[in-house]
């Protein structure tokens, strides 16, 4: 049997970026329900996506419980179910310790971290009916590597892998299912916007595969994961970035 997200409804937060863009197309493609949950406007993707397939875009920022619920509520109406809640929503710019302000600290907190912990409250009273659901956390390579200007941004992904490891324990009972998928500095307009041309030698450098990684590099790993076939995958940190780390 080939794997399958056919008809699963699956939300992608920060699902109009570069990386949540990309995932919520191949999840289309492959017969996925996708819901565009982001703060920045969906609708061209939206219209773009159902050309294709099904996508619904709820602004949502997921700072605001108040717009999670709605984000949770907006996916049940609409699909009946919510099978799948990709936490991809972040920011990721960095600059040095000294230089971080309270507010750059609270700023990368609240939407990398408190963001997916008010998604997965919304998600879970549903996912708790159904008795069955998968939350995939985008964490980053940076945590294992700890690397230097972007302590605030490593930190929050940090606590996402602390989070998908209670969570497997704790939900993993009700059927519901963790995961945190940890690519390297992909290559895209953002980032070379974001990042120095040294930070990108390094990183071809240092990755053993000797290519940059692209968004649609991550998207195979996430449609398996919201298939079936990836049952038994629960609290598990997952690397994709080419083995330029190796946890
Ligand atoms: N770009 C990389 O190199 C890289 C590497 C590893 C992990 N990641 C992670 O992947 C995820 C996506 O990154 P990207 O490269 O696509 O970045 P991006 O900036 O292109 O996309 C991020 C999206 O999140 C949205 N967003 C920001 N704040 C939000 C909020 N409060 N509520 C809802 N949506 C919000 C933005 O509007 C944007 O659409 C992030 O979590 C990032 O940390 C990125």
């Amino acid at each position: 049997m080939p794997i399958s997200v056919k008809d699963r409804v699956i939300i992608v937060t920060g699902g109009v970026g570069e990386l949540g863009s990309a995932m919520a197309r191949r999840l289309v493609v492959e017969g996925a329900k996708v819901v565009l949950a982001d703060v920045r406007d969906g609708t061209a993707l939206e219209s773009e996506l159902n050309q294709i397939g099904v996508a619904k875009y709820v602004k949502t920022d997921v700072t605001q419980e108040a717009d999670t619920c709605r984000m949770a509520e907006d996916t049940r109406q609409a699909f009946g179910r919510i099978d799948v809640l990709i936490n991809n929503a972040g920011i990721y710019t960095g600059k040095p310790f000294e230089e971080i302000t309270l507010e750059d600290w609270q700023q990368r907190m609240r939407v990398n971290l408190d963001g997916a912990f008010l998604c997965i409250k919304a998600v879970l009273p549903a996912m708790k009916t159904q008795q069955d659901g998968r939350i995939i956390n985008v964490g980053s390579d940076t945590v294992w590597m700890g690397t230097p200007g972007l302590a605030h941004y490593l930190t929050s992904k940090a606590g996402l892998l602390g989070l998908t490891r209670a969570l497997a324990t704790e939900l993993g009972p009700l059927g519901i299912k963790t995961a945190w998928i940890s690519p390297t500095l992909l290559d895209t307009p953002g980032t070379r916007q974001a990042f120095t041309e040294e930070t990108f030698d390094y990183i071809l450098n240092h990755t053993p595969i000797g290519k940059f990684e692209k968004p649609d590099d991550v998207t195979g790993l996430v449609t398996f994961l919201c298939s079936k076939d990836a049952e038994f995958i629960n609290g598990a940190a997952i690397n994709i970035g080419g083995g330029i780390s190796m946890h």
